[in-house]
């Protein structure tokens, strides 16, 4: 049985207060580790150690928004993987959407992130997801497919063993507009599909693969109760306890289901 991980993405939001805030009340909610469901938040960079000092000694983990995959010197802006352990990470992100269409990474760079991640212990959520007009375009599996092959070059099963997989259609992102359970649950299978096909079975059973785009308490449940669907990586209403809260007791009835 797959574990529920509900992760939250901040983004470019909060402050040191309003996120020390959102920390406090979601270590609350979850004082320890829970069988059934993981739970993260994803601050930004200067707030990491702030929140991680936060959530000490409850259930709520914390993940960065990206990394870069040099390990130290002259590359100004940029922050290594070893850097993220030390301020208590335990995941970090790596090619969201809007690290490939706003900043404008490539498959090459987002596979170097995810070698020097996996490399220096930090668990991996690797986002994948196609534009609207792949999807008008019935492009979408290939695109899947394409950021699936490039992101994971040279990753072994042993390297992947806590990898975690996010499925984002761009379209969903930010938007109010949700993927379908159906639609969810298609590309989940077909990536599932893919993760079978390039390791084994075994390995793709083991593989949680995340849905994210307007995920909402209101419609949290049936997502994550597709088959195919693990957990959620949550925008905009990971800012809110609100409305994150019954988007990780959704997960946490799926799990006791
Ligand atoms: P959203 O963002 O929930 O605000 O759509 C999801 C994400 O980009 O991870």
């Amino acid at each position: 049985m797959r574990r529920f991980l509900v992760a939250g993405n901040w983004k470019m939001n909060t402050n040191r207060a309003s996120g020390q805030e959102l920390a406090a009340a979601l270590a609350v909610d979850s004082p320890a580790a829970e069988d059934g469901v993981e739970v993260l938040v994803c601050p930004p960079y200067p707030y990491l150690t702030t929140i991680s000092d936060k959530v000490a000694g409850s259930g709520v983990q914390v993940g960065a928004q990206d990394v870069y995959f040099e390990a130290s010197g002259a590359f100004t802006g940029e922050v290594a993987v070893d850097m993220l352990r030390d301020v208590g990470c335990d995941y970090v992100i790596i090619g969201h959407s809007e690290r490939r269409h706003v900043m404008g990474e490539t498959d090459e760079t987002i596979n170097r992130k995810v070698k020097a991640a996996i490399a220096g212990g930090l668990k991996v959520i690797l986002c994948v997801g196609e534009l609207l007009s792949d999807r008008e375009g019935g492009h979408t599996e290939s695109v899947l497919d394409a950021q699936m092959t490039g992101g994971l070059a040279d990753i072994s099963e042993q390297d992947g063993k806590d990898l975690v997989i996010a499925y984002e259609p761009v379209w969903a992102i930010g938007t109010g507009v949700t993927a379908s359970p159906e639609q969810a649950e298609s590309a989940h299978e077909h990536l599932r599909n893919w993760i079978a096909n390039r390791y084994n079975s075994t390995f793709s059973d083991n593989v949680r693969i995340l849905y994210g785009g307007s995920v909402k308490p209101d419609n949290a449940e049936t997502l994550m109760g597709q088959t195919n669907v693990d957990g959620a990586l949550v925008g905009g209403a990971s800012l809110k306890p609100d409305l994150f809260v019954p988007i990780i007791d959704a997960a946490r009835k799926l799990a006791t289901a």
